[in-house]
This record gives C-alpha cells, sequence and structure tokens, in this order.
C-alpha cells in the first residue's frame, strides 16, 4: 500500500483528479469504478474542470460501488442522481456508458449478478476510486462482511447512517440498507485510489494501513491489494504510527525520478 499524505482536502482532490486524468489521457476507453459521498465531490468537480479545458472523458465506462436500496434513480439523493449531477452530465460521461446499479430492483439477486456481469463484460474495472467510513468500510461493506464477498444487499451501520444524515435532513430520513459491490469485487480493480480527509477518519485510516486485516474493518482487505494508493490530509494521517516514514517515501520518490503520480 503506498501512503500520501498531503496538506489538506484541496491538495487530495488535485492529486485524485491529475492521476485519473492522466489515466483516461493515456487510456481513454478506462474503465472507472467511482464512489459518491462527501470525500470525492472535490476532486469530480476538479474532474469537470478539465473535462471543460479540453479532457476527453466521452469514451470511459463507469460503475459506481453501491446505491441506496428502495431509494429511486431518479429521486435527488439517489446515489445515481448524485453522479449526474457532481460528474457525468457536467463532465460529459455518455449516460449510455455509465452503471449504477438499480436500488428499485425486484430481483436483488438478479440486480447484483447482473452488475458483475457488465463489469466482467467490460474487462473489468481499471481503476476503482473509494472512500473510508469511520467504521473503516468501503463501499458498504460495513463491519462483520466476508472479505470474500461480492455485489449484494447490506444493511447500512447505524454509525454510517449517522455521517450520512447531513445529506437528509435527520437520520430518520437516511436510507437502512443498500445494494453495494462486495469486497472481493473491489479487490478485483487493477489499481485502487483510497481518499481520506479529516480527523474524524483518522481512527479508520489507521487500524486500513496499520492494524491486522479483519472483517471488522473492511478496509484492511486492502493489505491483500498489490496496486493500492492512500490518498489523505494531515488530519485524516494524524494517526498513523509510521507517518515520517510515508513522507520520507515520496520525498526519495520523486528524487529517484519515479514520478508523484
Ligand atoms: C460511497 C461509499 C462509501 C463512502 C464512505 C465515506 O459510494 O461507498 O464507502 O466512500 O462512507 O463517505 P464520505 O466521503 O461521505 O465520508
Amino acid at each position: 500500500m503506498r501512503v500520501v499524505i498531503v496538506e489538506d482536502a484541496e491538495q487530495v482532490a488535485e492529486w485524485a483528479s491529475a492521476r485519473i486524468a492522466e489515466l483516461v489521457t493515456r487510456q481513454p476507453k478506462v474503465v472507472l469504478g467511482l464512489a459518491t459521498g462527501g470525500t470525492p465531490v472535490q476532486t469530480y468537480r476538479k474532474l469537470v474542470e478539465r473535462s471543460r479545458a479540453g479532457l476527453d472523458v466521452s469514451q470511459v465506462t463507469t460503475f459506481n460501488l453501491d446505491e441506496y436500496f428502495r431509494v429511486a434513480a431518479t429521486e435527488p439523493h439517489s446515489y445515481r442522481s448524485f453522479m449526474n449531477e457532481h460528474l457525468f452530465i457536467p463532465a460529459g460521461i455518455p449516460l449510455a456508458q455509465t452503471h449504477v446499479l438499480d436500488g428499485m430492483t425486484t430481483d436483488v439477486g438478479g440486480e447484483c449478478r447482473s452488475f458483475e456481469a457488465k463489469i466482467q463484460r467490460a474487462g473489468g474495472i481499471d481503476f476503482q476510486l473509494l472512500g473510508i467510513g469511520r467504521d473503516g468500510h468501503i463501499g458498504f461493506n460495513e463491519p462483520g462482511s466476508s472479505l470474500s464477498s461480492r455485489t449484494r444487499w447490506m444493511l447500512i451501520a447505524e454509525e454510517t447512517r449517522e455521517d450520512n444524515a447531513v445529506y437528509f435532513g435527520g437520520i430518520d430520513r437516511v436510507p437502512c440498507s443498500a445494494l453495494t459491490m462486495g469486497v472481493a469485487t473491489i479487490l478485483e480493480s487493477r489499481q485502487i485510489l483510497l481518499l481520506a480527509v479529516g480527523a474524524k477518519k483518522a481512527d479508520a485510516v489507521a487500524a486500513m494501513i496499520e492494524g491486522p486485516v479483519t472483517n471488522q474493518v473492511t478496509a484492511t482487505a486492502l493489505q491483500h491489494h498489490s496496486n493500492t494508493i492512500v490518498v489523505m490530509d494531515q488530519d485524516a494521517a494524524k494517526k498513523l504510527t509510521r507517518r515520517r516514514y510515508y513522507q520520507e517515501s515520496e520525498v526519495r520518490r520523486v528524487e529517484f525520478g519515479l514520478g508523484s503520480y
């Protein structure tokens, strides 16, 4: 796991958008796995700016990590609406190339299997963007999820619903469950970039990077992925015991001409 500590949320977004832009330029038909939530919003804003400045995203294919269960795509709080608003429409990614699980499905198993089959048909996910929950979840893989899990229905943990209450105007309005890519589905991505911002993520970040692999913190499964980068701000990094080592490693990487991205 490569650990990159930058100054603040703005620099996290700059790092992530530069990396994605470089990838799309090199591989215009790249298959991107995408996340929602507060963390990637600035990254998406910067990608939109880059597309307005000439970055061509018209050939990318996308798969989103998750969608609220029993929330229609057309509802303002659906993750489909979030992605359309923050990235797909303003950046000019054709909606037919974007895939978000159908939260209104009446056949959960069928919907989840078909989503996985679409990922396979697209040739797998080249690059997966992730955030991390306070309880260490990735996607909606809450503590206790199997680290071999595939796309499925999950009950959302109380702590996660509390965190998302701000978007809904109260915890009672936050849906109690979601469809989510599984941990194993995420681990099949060729490259993973996890972003973490703010002091409230510091415990989860420390557990993910320096703790033992456990289904109680599903992000620890990323320790078994050979091409994962975690980019965070100073606040999210503050519980890391080997912080100086990670920072020196990034300085040396540049000194040896290995590039910062
Ligand atoms: C979102 C997702 C979640 C979030 C995580 C952090 O699609 O899968 O795992 O990445 O809950 O959310 P924020 O960024 O709002 O702190």
